[in-house]
């Protein structure tokens, strides 16, 4: 196995290597999560294989969690199907950390690639750990003991709004009640702290008024996004992103309608 890491706050590519080892070996299963932890994001080239075999990589770290809005493969209902047509553009544009509308969100989410546009298409990941030391000691004082509020409802409001949305996703939003997450979490391997608000689905901080909360949120949306936090990975057919939702957040770059991009996901939780 070889690593080279990505990017300076984050990332690192992984090559020479076939996922599908790892479902046999403890020992490379304790590499892999020692080099997530530290990276935040993994990227593997070149993994030609099934949705089953996928499952059985994504199963030795995690639990698989379902998701209340995607489809999923015929015959494996764990993995997700994420797709970007003509007629179904992605709609998901913001920079986040997945469903963390979920009490408990996934800490893992892995993507592998099926369908890559000729040109675009790429995905960004950002480290909330660099973002929160570059915090200064009043903000980071300030941020503690604070909460905010996550919801389905506002990271999904474009889907809900569409003609016969609401009816569409109301299991979902039944569901998937507003949650309350601090605002700075440790990552409970490496004791690290990070930022825990995201714009896609972080709706208010308590306790501030809504003006005081809206800015207060934007300053921290603009830290998380500083260009040398973050690393653009840019995707070819089978490759496969692993990433700490603990630590990291990611956006996609929905720059290639009308071409089609397609990717399996499978999401994790402790
Ligand atoms: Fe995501």
């Amino acid at each position: 196995m070889k690593v080279e890491k990505s990017a300076s706050a984050i990332g690192a590519f992984i090559s020479d290597f076939d996922i599908r080892v790892v479902a046999d070996s403890e020992d490379v299963q304790k590499t892999l999560n020692t080099l997530l932890t530290e990276y935040g994001v993994l990227f593997f080239q070149e993994q030609p294989v099934s949705p089953q075999e996928l499952l059985g990589f994504a199963r030795c770290f995690g639990k698989v969690q379902d998701h209340p809005a995607y489809s999923t493969v015929n015959g494996v209902p764990e993995v997700q199907i994420l797709e970007s047509t003509k007629e179904a553009p992605n709609k998901i544009e913001h920079w986040h950390s997945d469903m963390s509308f979920r009490k408990k969100p996934p800490i893992i989410t892995i993507l592998h690639a099926q369908v890559i546009p000729a040109s675009g298409g790429d995905t960004l990941w950002a480290s909330t750990e660099a973002a929160y030391a570059s915090l200064d000691e009043d903000m980071k004082l300030k941020l503690e003991g604070l909460s905010a509020l996550h919801e389905f409802e506002h990271g999904f409001r474009e889907s809900l709004s569409e003609p016969g949305g609401r009816k569409r996703l109301a299991e979902a939003l039944a569901e998937n009640p507003p949650v309350v997450h601090p605002v700075i979490k440790r990552h409970p391997i490496s004791g690290k702290k990070s930022v825990y608000v995201n714009r896609l689905f972080t709706s208010k901080i308590l306790g501030l008024d809504k003006e005081q909360s809206a800015i207060l949120l934007e300053n921290l949306f603009e830290k998380i996004m500083s260009d040398e936090l973050t690393v653009r990975f840019s995707w070819k057919v089978n490759c496969i992103a692993m990433w700490d939702n603990r630590n990291t957040q990611h956006k996609p770059i929905n720059d290639y309608f009308p071409e089609h991009r397609k990717m399996h996901r499978i999401t994790l939780v402790e």
